[in-house]
């Protein structure tokens, strides 16, 4: 039987030394016990690892770990979520087709569909989710992919995982969710039906703000594709990356159990107060998709949206008079952290594109 916790704090490859607590695997490649070994593992009638750039242990400890915690078949470490981003999309999607999107999405992701996709033939159209009655207008005969973050940076708003499941089967899409604001503790969009999960495994997977990652998980079929992809492109993880990151797996739901708890009495502290227009957290009854919150989450997660009355300079006073919160953009971390998002990590969008991240 599968146990959340027990699943990431005992999944473990050991070596021969019977190690209790798993090592750092630092080698970039593996050795054969013969030529015809070599031969039989490149051509993959037996499994092992061969290179760190296709496998590593650590890597896929990690891999695992995530997968079990998600529901998912199989996957690919990445070093960095950008990289688990791109290479979702590059390995799956071909020129000439076309990706339908949720408008909320990452400053960086935004940018993919906008501007780096479209130097190789992939478009993308941006559907707004309170309007999701609509979306059949929005496929073309050449869409593939229905890519889609929830709860969405930095504006929280949540999507209907069982309505994106069901879309995504009418119109024989590929259903990619970005779970990096929930992770696999609060929310298993595999569960919905969504073919690829990704993550920013630099957020709350790390949750102490030291390295980069990334996760690409989903069905076996489409995550060979990727394999195939990653393996001869080369945005693999480092080991000594994907060895912290299986560790901080092993805390991930203490952790979020806390953030969670946090958030929930910051969020209502703030609610009402006269200097700001807007207070969003998922588990607050006033968030306009609070019920889809409760239904699809264990718990609202650690962000909170304030939006101050005053613009930018107000924004700026508040941020600098805090006493020990970070000024810096990596969330999940276990010290506070405030980021304005519009001057910050979004500051490339339009002011159109922005008022609706
Ligand atoms: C929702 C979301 N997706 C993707 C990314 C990109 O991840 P990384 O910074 O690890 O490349 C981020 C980073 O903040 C994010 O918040």
């Amino acid at each position: 039987m599968s146990h959340f916790e027990t699943d990431a704090i005992r999944i473990q490859r050991r070596s021969d030394l019977k190690e209790h607590s798993s090592p750092i695997f630092i080698t970039s490649s593996f050795t054969f016990e013969s030529a015809e070994e070599a031969r039989a593992m490149f051509a993959d009638e037996i499994q092992g690892n061969i290179y760190s750039r296709y496998s590593n242990p650590n890597s896929s400890d990690l891999i695992e770990k995530v997968c079990r915690a998600e529901g998912t078949e199989d996957g690919i470490a990445t070093a960095s979520g950008m990289a688990a981003m791109f290479g979702s999309i590059a390995s799956l999607l071909q020129q000439g087709d076309h990706i339908l999107a949720s408008r909320s999405l990452f400053g960086s992701t935004h940018q993919l569909l906008t501007r780096v996709f479209p130097k190789w033939g992939i478009t993308s159209t941006y559907g707004d989710i309170s309007d999701c009655q609509n979306w059949d207008k929005l496929v073309q005969p050449n869409t593939k992919m229905l890519f889609l973050e929830t709860p969405s940076n930095p504006g929280l708003e949540i999507i209907d995982l069982e309505w994106a499941g069901k879309f995504a089967a009418a119109h024989n899409l590929i259903l990619v969710v970005d779970n990096c604001f929930a992770t696999p503790y609060l929310q298993q969009p595999a569960k919905w039906g969504a073919h690829i999960v990704t993550h920013s495994a630099t957020k709350y997977i790390d949750g102490q703000g030291r390295v980069l990652g990334g996760l690409i998980l989903g069905k076996k079929d489409l995550i060979k594709e990727v394999q195939f992809f990653t393996r001869h492109t080369g945005p693999s993880i480092s080991p000594f990356n994907a060895w912290i990151l299986s560790k901080s797996m092993e805390t991930l739901a203490v952790r979020m159990d806390r953030h969670c708890e946090n958030a929930l009495k910051i969020a209502q502290y703030f609610e009402g107060n006269p200097e700001l227009d807007a207070v969003r957290y998922p588990f607050l009854k006033s968030h306009p998709q609070h019920d889809l919150a409760l239904k699809q989450m264990k718990a609202g997660g650690g962000i909170i949206t304030l939006t101050l009355k005053g613009g930018l300079a107000r924004a700026q006073r508040f941020i600098d008079q805090l006493q020990m919160i970070s000024i810096t953009p990596n969330l999940g971390d276990s010290r506070s952290i405030i980021t304005h998002p519009a001057s910050t990590t979004h500051s490339k969008l339009s002011p159109e594109e922005r008022a609706h991240s």
